[in-house]
């Protein structure tokens, strides 16, 4: 979603920018713009355009805009098309502040009819523009920027990240928050800001999130936060350890598969340390005294709430937990938990699982659960996210950064997380013996080298990607945990090759999916050893009586699923629920390989944003 960058200093601020906007190019936008000050009152530059960052760098044609300081935005079009017009910057009504923003300004319709009978004009359809105008009128009342926009920003309603720079305060740059990310960074020449930490690493790894409702004062060297009315405040600071190799493509084609096959390491990095001495599954993040576990020994009732690929993630939850530690588990999308009643008390775990830790409707979700008393439990990839700090106790993937659109090793990476966690309740509850919960997690580690085994199938899987890329509609089925594939597997395909796809309970395609099937039409049917491998099989043999062309995911040495399926795609065995951890992986290949074909953008695709931070 939009990508903020802010940058005052002792250098020129447009090259800062424009290298920041390209390492937050991940988190999908569809137009950019920077705008620069100049000290000595010779103004505000402001370029901007619709599409690609590459239009931007031909909008500026080898222009220096004079100023060391100045913001860059890459925009996300939720008010208005994705126009120059409505790109940002926007300026004010006297041309001497612009601002760029993330989120929703939900209430901008009354302040923009408030602003038009006092004169305004606005020459874009956005939410931004119209408090930018709020915030240029309240600055020549109170002659102060920062005092405009905490004015500003009590009048206004949403999500947002915003910052804002003033021809006549040429060296500070104004930035606030309210649910979505700001981060700010230090240098003791330089004061930074971005939308996520990978904008800054190039700069600092000394970072402080803005906490919601602050307002900062950027200055060179200086940074000064306070809250809405002016109070001294103080962000949540951090040190950023990753470093900068980790989000660059390391000889791959596409960060997608370059994730893709990072997958058994990031597993094994989420498997570390997970036992004491005496074989005893810890889980330190969870530690936190004895509360914590008392807590979860007294869980009753478990909600999984999540967005996209993390609510896929989730669905494992159901499976794992109840079957190990027999607690009843109800899975759920984030933005419908936060909007109807669910029944919770003190006793109820909600397990919120965001690959970024900013997903607006999942960090809304844990927060409505936290304000009913439930306990809060936060599965994510980043340290010190919004999600993590909202939480009463975070359990981290470490899968490393995750800049490829769509989710690969952060799925992988959930579903042990959500496996380890459901033998540690397990564990605590006395669901199963001391040995059981070793014996399984032990099995666990044998994981990596099993995924490796997978991904060297992707010549055969390439090869079957050629065949399956002039498909016009994909469906995917399973039964158990093969469904929840069958659903990731059907989002991954459509949301990087366009290709029309989805996942189906394999029981259900009688009532309904079945008449879509077309002779030749391509079904990928989860099908590996298990209880309902038999059940599978019989629906995949109704789909080939209606003239479908199967492709499934088995289990090695199953050779009699050559009669059924047209191609066959083998994974190792393993217990039942660890099934997915292996077979999403020729499906993350396979979609990998028909957006190759097809010629998409695999890891910017069209529409698609790494991190929704509005609802
Ligand atoms: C967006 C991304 C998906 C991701 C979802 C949830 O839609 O494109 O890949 O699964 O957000 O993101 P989260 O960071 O909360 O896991």
């Amino acid at each position: 979603m939009c990508g903020i960058i802010g940058y005052t200093g002792p250098d020129p601020a447009l090259d800062v920018l424009v290298d920041g906007l390209a390492t937050l190019e991940y988190r999908g936008y569809d137009s950019a713009g920077v705008a620069v000050v100049a000290p000595g009152g010779n103004g505000l530059s402001v370029v901007k355009c619709a599409g690609k960052l590459s239009n931007l760098r031909a909008a500026l044609d080898g222009q220096a805009l004079p100023g060391t300081t100045g913001l860059g935005h890459t925009r996300w079009a939720t008010h208005g098309h994705p126009t120059d017009n409505n790109a940002h910057p926007h300026v004010d009504a006297s041309g001497d502040l612009a601002v760029i923003h993330n989120g929703i300004f939900e209430n901008y319709a009354d302040l923009k009819a408030e602003l038009a009978a006092d004169g305004h004009t606005f020459t874009s359809d956005t939410d931004t523009e119209v408090v930018a105008h709020l915030i240029g009128a309240l600055r020549e009342q109170t002659g102060d920027l920062a005092d405009a926009v905490r004015a500003a920003l009590h009048r206004v309603t949403g999500a947002f990240a915003l910052a804002v720079i003033d021809r006549r305060d040429p060296t500070a740059i104004v930035a606030a928050r309210r649910a979505a990310p700001m981060i700010l960074g230090r240098r003791d020449d330089a004061s930074l800001l971005a939308s996520d930490v990978a904008g800054l690493i190039a700069h600092t790894r000394d970072v402080e999130a803005l906490l919601d409702g602050q307002v900062a004062v950027l200055e060179p060297g200086r940074v000064t936060v306070t809250d809405l009315d002016g109070n001294p405040a103080e962000g949540h600071r951090y040190h950023v350890d990753w470093d900068v190799s980790a989000a660059e493509k390391a000889g791959y084609d596409h960060f997608m598969l370059k994730e893709i096959h990072e997958q058994p390491r990031a597993v094994a990095e989420t498997l570390l340390r997970r036992t004491d001495a005496d074989g005893r599954i810890v889980v330190d993040e969870l530690r936190g005294g004895p509360a914590v576990e008392d807590d979860l020994r007294h869980v009753d009732k478990v909600y999984v709430v999540a967005s996209g690929t993390s609510y896929h993630a989730g669905m494992v939850a159901k499976y794992a937990i109840e079957h190990w530690a027999r607690i009843p588990v109800e899975v759920e999308i984030a933005s419908e938990f936060r909007y109807r009643d669910p029944l919770l008390t003190p006793h109820t775990l909600v397990v919120a699982i965001s690959q970024s830790g900013e997903t607006s409707d999942t960090i809304a979700a844990a927060v409505h659960a936290r304000d009913q008393r439930a306990k809060v439990l936060a599965i994510s990839n980043v340290v010190g996210s919004t999600l993590a700090r909202e939480a009463d106790a975070v359990l981290y993937t470490r899968a490393g950064p995750e800049i490829a659109v769509a989710s690969t090793k952060a799925f992988t990476t959930q579903i042990v997380a959500l496996d380890i966690l459901a033998l540690y309740l397990a564990q605590l509850r006395r669901a199963l013996f001391p040995d059981e919960c070793r014996d399984h997690l032990a099995r666990m580690d044998a994981l990596p080298m099993l995924m490796q085994q997978v991904l060297e199938q992707e010549p055969a899987i390439a090869a079957l990607a050629r065949q399956f890329a002039g498909a016009g509609y994909v469906m995917f089925f399973g039964r158990h945990v093969g469904l929840l594939i069958a659903l990731e597997g059907a989002l991954k395909l459509k949301e990087i090759s366009y290709i029309h796809a989805e996942g189906f309970p394999a029981g259900e395609m009688k009532h309904g999916p079945i008449a879509l099937i077309e002779d030749g039409g391509p079904v990928v049917a989860l099908a590996t050893r298990g209880h309902v491998r038999d059940k599978v099989v019989s629906n995949i043999q109704q789909v080939k009586g209606r003239g479908a062309v199967v492709l499934a995911v088995a289990t090695d040495g199953d050779t009699e699923i050559k009669q059924h399926a047209d191609h066959v795609v083998y994974v190792p065995e393993v217990h039942e629920l660890l099934y997915p951890i292996l077979t999403v992986v020729p499906l993350q290949l396979l979609s990998y390989h028909i957006a190759v074909v097809l010629g998409r953008d695999v890891d910017q695709p069209r529409n698609l944003a790494k991190t929704v931070t509005v609802e």
